[in-house]
């Protein structure tokens, strides 16, 4: 299976730190990692839940420190992910995760926005910026950084809401929101990943996002599936996240299929691919064959990804040119 023309739309920039690049940072700063060498640290890589896995991410991000760091580490995805098929990407970042470390919210943007800025000529990419809350901080705290994110906003499109969702719903950010969209941001939220479908609810009528990350859990409610449908709001699926966090047992018993079947406009996505095993194609092909998906599935779940895709219409539909040459 050759990698198809693809938009990934659910990928933290800090989770795709391998640790190659760990190191490297980690001797370049002076660090010292709490791990011999980077077999020790992959032999670390074995999570029970989201929490497990966040404890090891923010720890790791500690590398991060400089411009430069940031550009290396978002360089180092796109060459990789341009080798996945990867077309066009709309990459979370967690500024919070940053700046509790003293590292300034402008070292952070301006160091992303370097490799971005490169990335249509070097890579042959597009890309986008959606700017994330730590939802396990409060709300006020999301305000601050929306504002201290006001000289930059030129280079963000949207505002995500990620970290440990449970007991973290998304009607506790309604502020942050309704000031993200006043900037006229466009709106996503994690939803329905540990968390209850009454979180997806609340993310579409309480903040108004315009996709939902993951909402797997989506399908434990039947009104929402019809809602999701109606109004055709994207799923940003993530097969192997899902899997490593426990999520799902097996990827034999992912409800991607189901979705489709049911009309949800869902897409494939790597969320964390240092950590998850795998980067765009490989969610793809690991889907492929435990669903035992044919061919046009595999396109529509291509295309998918552009319609639901922050592009403009002329964007999307060069895309979708795209895939149907391939
Ligand atoms: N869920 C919530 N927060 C995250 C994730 C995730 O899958 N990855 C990085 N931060
Ligand atoms: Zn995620």
């Amino acid at each position: 299976m050759r990698p198809i023309p693809t938009a990934e739309l659910h990928l933290h920039i800090e989770g795709t730190l391998e640790p190659e690049l760990a190191f490297a940072l980690a001797e370049r700063n002076g660090i010292r990692l709490p791990y011999a060498d980077q077999d020790e640290l992959r032999a670390a890589y074995s999570f029970s839940d989201l929490q497990s896995f966040l404890d090891l991410y923010y720890a790791l991000m500690a590398v991060l420190r400089t411009e430069d760091d940031f550009a290396d580490l978002a360089d180092a995805y796109l060459a990789r992910a341009r080798e996945q098929g990867v077309r066009h990407a709309e990459i979370f970042f967690d500024p919070q995760a940053h700046t509790s470390r003293g590292v300034p919210i402008g070292t952070v943007i301006n160091g992303l926005a370097r490799a971005l800025d490169a990335a249509p000529e070097k890579h042959g990419i597009t890309t986008r910026l959606i700017m994330c809350f730590l939802r396990d901080e409060s709300p006020e705290s999301a305000v601050a950084t929306f504002e201290s994110a006001r000289p930059h906003l030129d280079r963000i499109t949207a505002v995500g809401l990620d970290s440990a969702e449970v007991g973290n719903p998304p009607s506790a950010f309604r502020e942050v929101y309704a000031l993200a969209r006043e900037a006229g941001l466009k709106c996503v939220a994690h939803a329905g990943e540990e968390g209850p479908p009454s979180y997806v609810w609340e993310a579409l009528d309480v903040l108004g996002v315009d996709r939902v990350d993951h909402g797997v859990r989506s399908l434990e409610d039947a009104a929402l599936v019809a809602r999701l449908v109606a109004d055709q709001v994207p799923l940003t699926v993530c097969p192997l996240s899902n899997v490593r966090l426990r999520v799902i047992d097996r990827l034999e018993d992912h409800p991607l299929r189901l979705m489709l079947d049911a009309g949800l406009l869902v897409t494939v996505n790597s969320d964390d691919p240092a950590y998850f095993g795998g980067y765009l194609h490989d969610n793809m092909v690991a889907v492929t064959d435990a669903l035992g998906l044919d061919e046009e599935t595999v396109r529509t779940l291509a295309r998918n990804s552009f319609r639901a895709s922050f592009l403009d219409e002329p964007a999307k539909a060069a895309y979708l040119r795209e895939i149907d040459a391939h």
